[in-house]
Formats: structure tokens, C-alpha cells, sequence
């Protein structure tokens, strides 16, 4: 009887242990994380966002312009110092430093971020993520309290794969927020849409 109740005891403390640390943990983790959400509070004006974008074949670019035409924020191309090449030459190079954590140099130079509140970030899927010149821009620039816009065009991958990627950098930065972010197919009012919906834009 009272070994039972002993063990029984024992049991409890360690569960008790168990679930208060885990939710200690969980607490945390999730404090510290850069949160991901659906619609920013206040919808940013043209002049304290910009649109930040990597694109190999242009099909990014099209998006980018898209939401230029949408919002009326200036868009920046970046382009790494050594170009990619060809398709065959830039799935290599980019699976060689997504193994490897390579972070290629950036050769586009950015003017001061200090007056844009929010960065729309574009880049095409690569390996199920983005490109390494996405965290080569993180390396390089301060995002700290900014909110980012993350969106990418791929063949079929969706963007989900890429917001962990994109939550681990931001966080990093100690960027604002993130906000849940879009995969461009080539249509023009879906992309339109999301940026109402999460409040982007107004209309
Ligand atoms: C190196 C490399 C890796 C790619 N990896 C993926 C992938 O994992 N999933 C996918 O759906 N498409 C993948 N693609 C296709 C591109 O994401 C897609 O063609 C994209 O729209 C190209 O955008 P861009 O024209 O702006 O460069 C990859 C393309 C390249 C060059």
C-alpha cells in the first residue's frame, strides 16, 4: 500500500515535471518566435514598403510586379555577384549550397531600410525552400521590426514548405512578424485578392 502510494506519488511529481517543462518550453519557444499571421494590423502605404525579389526566369518578377501594380511599392531585383547561368547550371549551384549552407554574395546594394515598415520578399522555390541568396540577404541587412511579406513561384511546391525558412530568418533578425505568404500561379487577381485579405491593401 504505501510502496504503491510512494510509486504513485513519484508518478505524479514526474508527470507534473514533465508537462509543467514542456510547457515551460513550449512558452519559451513560441515567445521568442517571430509570430506568423494572417493580416497586419494597419494597412502599409506605398512609401514605407518595398519589394525585395530574387528571380532566375522571371516568373518571380512577374510577381513582383504584380504586387508593385497592387500596392505601389518600389521593387528591387536582387542579383547574386556570380550569376546562376542557365536551368541545369542553377539547380547544381543550388543544391550545392542549400548541402553545404553556402550563402552566395549578394551584388545589389540596398539603400537604407530604416524608413520601410514592410518588406515584401520574393523568391522561386528551390529545393523545396528558398534560394541561399534569401539568407545571404538576411546576413547582410537588418530586418529587425519590420513586417515581412513573404511570396514564391514554383512548379507545384506550395509555399508552406518555404515559411519555416522564412520564420527561422526573420526571427533571427527579430523581424516584427511574418505574414502567412502566397505562391504565385500566374493568376492576377488570386494574388490581388490575398493582398486584401491580409490587408495589404484596402481594395
Ligand atoms: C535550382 C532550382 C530548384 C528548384 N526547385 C523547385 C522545387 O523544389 N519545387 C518546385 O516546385 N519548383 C522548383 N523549381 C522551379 C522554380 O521554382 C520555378 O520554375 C520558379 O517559378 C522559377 O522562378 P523564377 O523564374 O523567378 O526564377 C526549381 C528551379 C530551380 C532552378
Amino acid at each position: 500500500m504505501k510502496k504503491s502510494k510512494k510509486f504513485l506519488s513519484g508518478f505524479v511529481a514526474a508527470a507534473a515535471l514533465l508537462i509543467g517543462g514542456s510547457l515551460v518550453n513550449k512558452t519559451t519557444v513560441s515567445a521568442a518566435k517571430t509570430p506568423i499571421v494572417k493580416k497586419v494590423k494597419k494597412t502599409p502605404t506605398k512609401k514605407n514598403s518595398l519589394i525585395l525579389y530574387f528571380s532566375l526566369t522571371n516568373t518571380t518578377k512577374t510577381a513582383a510586379n504584380q504586387i508593385h501594380k497592387a500596392t505601389g511599392a518600389k521593387e528591387i531585383r536582387l542579383q547574386p555577384k556570380v550569376a546562376y547561368g542557365d536551368y541545369d547550371s542553377a539547380a547544381r549551384r543550388g543544391d550545392n549550397e542549400r548541402r553545404n549552407d553556402i550563402h552566395p554574395a549578394l551584388a545589389t546594394k540596398l539603400p537604407s531600410l530604416k524608413k520601410y515598415k514592410t518588406i515584401y520578399l520574393g523568391f522561386p522555390t528551390w529545393w523545396q525552400r528558398p534560394p541561399m541568396l534569401i539568407s545571404t540577404l538576411f546576413d547582410t541587412y537588418s530586418f529587425k521590426g519590420k513586417t515581412i511579406v513573404p511570396f514564391t513561384t514554383s512548379m507545384e511546391t506550395p509555399m508552406n514548405a518555404s515559411m519555416p525558412y522564412v520564420q527561422k530568418m526573420a526571427r533571427k533578425d527579430k523581424a516584427k512578424e511574418v505574414v502567412n505568404g502566397y505562391r504565385y500561379n500566374g493568376n492576377n487577381k488570386a494574388i490581388r485578392n490575398w493582398l486584401k485579405r491580409a490587408n495589404l491593401i484596402k481594395k
